[in-house]
């Protein structure tokens, strides 16, 4: 029995569909907080179970007859730490023989902000003495691509990240790579996941206004501006903080990556930035 947690989000669903390709939908178990955004999941025969991060007894009773789980990191960042010790505990208690975690790229020498939470939870991992496996993903193509609308509009791409190169992949990509990681015999205990390209900002402005026709360009932000145009466009004051900390984690280096161990893990090259934007243009 394989757990996703998390499984009613984006990760999640991407998660269950490529475990579905080489695994019965009655050994999956979805564990979500709210099982009416799972009912999709339910109709496909995937067992859906009530779990909250916050609930250690509602962790216990999603985690019975589990050999591994699947720890999507929890989208409430600040809470993070606490909330993965819940899980991490429930899963201790449950006795399974494989603990995955999708963290971030180099946890242990990441510039960016959001790795901090990353930080703490590998370590209690460790700790727990559970076998593990971490899923340390960069950023999401659909970070960069999701928000192509106030692009195209204003002719422009945001961003503190200089000339800081992005080694993005999709959510199907690094979900593809955490079923693989679930089903094999031996998983190693870290992977650094990431796309097999990677562009700078000012690229991949270049390639929206290649394939929209547009004249769009890169600018670059201190990052307290950068942080203020993402307020103005209705970000929370607390997560424009962090996106813009990301982007100066970027200039560093922070979310690159040459290793290409995600297309080694499934066994195909990662969607490209180029893609990404054709599929986004196409919606
Ligand atoms: N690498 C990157 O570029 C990147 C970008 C964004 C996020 N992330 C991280 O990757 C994770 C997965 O990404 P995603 O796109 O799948 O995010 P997502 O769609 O927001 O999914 C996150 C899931 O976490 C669940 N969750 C939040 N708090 C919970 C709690 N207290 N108990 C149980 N479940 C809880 C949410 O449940 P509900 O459906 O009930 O809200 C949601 O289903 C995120 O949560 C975040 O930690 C990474």
């Amino acid at each position: 029995m394989i757990v996703i947690t998390g499984a009613a989000g984006n990760l999640g669903h991407h998660v269950i569909a490529s475990l579905l390709q080489s695994v019965p939908a009655a050994n999956i178990i979805a564990a979500v907080r709210n099982p009416a955004k799972a009912a999709d999941l339910a109709a496909k025969g995937v067992q859906v179970r009530q779990a909250d991060y916050n609930d250690g007894a509602s962790l216990d009773s999603a985690f019975k007859g589990a050999t591994k789980i699947l720890l999507i990191s929890s989208s409430e960042v600040g809470q993070r730490a606490r909330q993965h010790q819940n899980v991490i505990d429930a899963a201790k208690r449950a006795g399974v023989a494989l603990l995955a975690y999708t963290s971030i790229l180099r946890a242990d020498t990441s510039p960016l902000g959001l790795a901090a939470e990353h930080v703490v939870t590998e370590a209690a991992i460790r700790d727990s003495g559970l076998p593990y496996s971490f899923l340390r993903n960069s950023w999401y193509l659909e970070n960069h691509t999701e928000n192509l609308a106030p692009v195209l509009e204003h002719g422009a791409v945001l961003g503190a990240a200089q000339d800081g190169r992005f080694s993005s992949a999709t959510r199907a990509d690094y979900a593809a790579a955490a079923a693989a990681v679930l089903t094999a015999d031996q998983p190693q205990a870290v992977y650094e996941l990431a796309g097999d390209q990677s562009f700078t900002l000012t690229q991949y402005a270049a390639e929206v206004a290649r394939q929209s026709g547009k004249a769009i360009v890169y600018k670059d932000l201190p990052e307290a501006e950068f942080k203020a145009a993402l307020v103005g466009a209705g970000v929370p004051e607390g997560f424009a903080a962090l996106l813009a900390d990301s982007d100066v984690g970027a200039a560093k280096g922070g979310l690159e990556d040459n290793g290409k161990q995600l297309s080694a893990l499934i066994g195909r090259p990662t969607t490209t930035m180029a893609e990404a934007v054709k599929a986004a243009l196409a919606k």
